[in-house]
């Protein structure tokens, strides 16, 4: 039976636990993008915390799909020897750390890049979105960016690459007929749905050769009125495998899906309400053989056990427990069985969005209210 505290391996890459610190933009970056001490320090501390694999918080491919503020870049040359610097902080903590590739696609706010921002489709939104759709030049231009960031992640010593193809930003946008109104042979059919995403697959193949770990993270669904479904989904997940992706993370939701965004709020008032996607996870559980990583809404070690005892899950991924516990997963192991401290209150975007840093507000406050805490 799979153990939590085992060590696997995926294409090479050996792995201490099956827990994942799921990507999480950190908003540490420089202003330009690049890799800076505190960025470096906190994914250190995440891995002497003992999370089997660190994926990064996603890093623009190229400056028109930059998301935030202070987020990374692995656009350029330049961003190399910061990302250096972050692999080599981690790997001497013990961990290993994938970089996530992204482009935000129409969730690029303009303001930042001050660039036309792109879409599969002219769209826009209640909140104020306008993108244009893409040209067949820009998107050949966007798969060639997606393996030039591979290459230069290789290049600086990370042990993989995930593709994030998940939450509404640019490759989740191609998938879902919510955004994708192309007639062309990027939208339309499933297959022309998927086109691009298996196409950056290839791209990052020819970029960092075959036995370089590539992941990718989509959504189970979108949530979203005619978006991308459950059955999407399975028959993507299909394609990947044969296509050979190394692992794939499951998660849901767009920034455009009322409730059930990503980052839902509220802590789960029970086991049984943990783990947002199991349902799609069952679903894959008999239909793909490929590593799955489950994440979303995870607390408790119980949950994490029970879906890697019944085949839900590979791997179990985490973003917000490890903002607010960095040391969480060394906890458990140490035999502490307590859940997650963390209360789902999505507190920690409020620092980010300033541009001070993600942290979890919460936690900070306890510890001021509990002298020697
Ligand atoms: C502050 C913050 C930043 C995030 N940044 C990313 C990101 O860069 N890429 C990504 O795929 N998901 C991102 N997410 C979503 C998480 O990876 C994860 O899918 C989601 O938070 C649900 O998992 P959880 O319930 O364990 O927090 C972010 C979440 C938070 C709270």
């Amino acid at each position: 039976m799979p153990d939590l505290f085992e060590s696997t391996t995926i294409n090479g890459m050996t792995l201490e636990n099956r827990f994942v610190r799921s990507a999480t933009w950190e908003a540490m970056a420089a202003e330009d993008g690049t890799v800076t001490p505190e960025l470096c320090n906190f994914v250190a501390q995440l891995a002497a915390g003992s999370v089997g694999l660190i994926i990064s918080g996603h890093a623009y491919v190229s400056p028109e799909g930059r998301a935030g503020i202070r987020q990374m870049g692995a656009d350029r040359k330049a961003c190399i020897a910061g990302l250096a610097e972050m692999a080599a902080a981690v790997h001497a903590a013990g961990g290993k750390i994938v970089l996530q590739l992204a482009h935000a696609g129409c969730q690029a706010p303009a303001e930042l890049t001050g660039l036309d921002v792109i879409g599969p489709s002219a769209f826009q939104s209640p909140t104020g979105i306008t993108a244009r759709a893409m040209t067949a030049d820009e998107i050949a231009d966007t798969i060639e960016a997606f393996g030039k960031a591979a290459r230069r992640a290789r290049e600086a010593g990370f042990d993989g690459v995930q593709i994030h193809a998940a939450h509404g930003y640019l490759l989740s946008q191609f998938l879902s007929p919510f955004f994708n109104k192309r007639d062309d042979d990027f939208g339309g059919s499933p297959d022309n749905r998927f086109r691009i995403i298996l196409e950056v697959l290839e791209s990052i193949r020819h970029h960092t050769g075959p036995d370089y770990p590539v992941l990718i993270k989509i959504n189970s669904e979108d949530f979203l009125e005619g978006g991308f479904s459950q059955d999407d989904m399975l028959a993507l997940a299909k394609r990947l495998q044969m296509s050979g992706i190394d692992a794939i993370e499951l998660s849901g939701g767009t920034g455009l899906s009322g409730k059930y965004t990503p980052v839902r709020s509220g802590d789960p008032k029970s086991a049984k309400d943990e783990a947002f996607y199991r349902r799609a996870a069952e679903r894959c559980r008999d239909a793909i053989e490929v590593p799955l990583i489950m994440v979303g809404g995870i607390r408790s070690l119980e949950v994490a056990e029970a879906l890697v005892k019944d085949r839900l899950a590979d791997y179990i991924a985490l973003s917000r427990p490890l903002i607010c516990e960095p040391d969480l997963i060394r906890r458990w192991r140490a035999g502490d069985r307590r859940r997650s401290r963390c209360l789902s209150d999505n507190l920690c975007f409020k620092p980010a969005l300033r541009g001070e840093g993600i942290y979890c507000v919460t936690e900070a406050l306890r510890k001021t209210e509990t002298p020697g805490h």
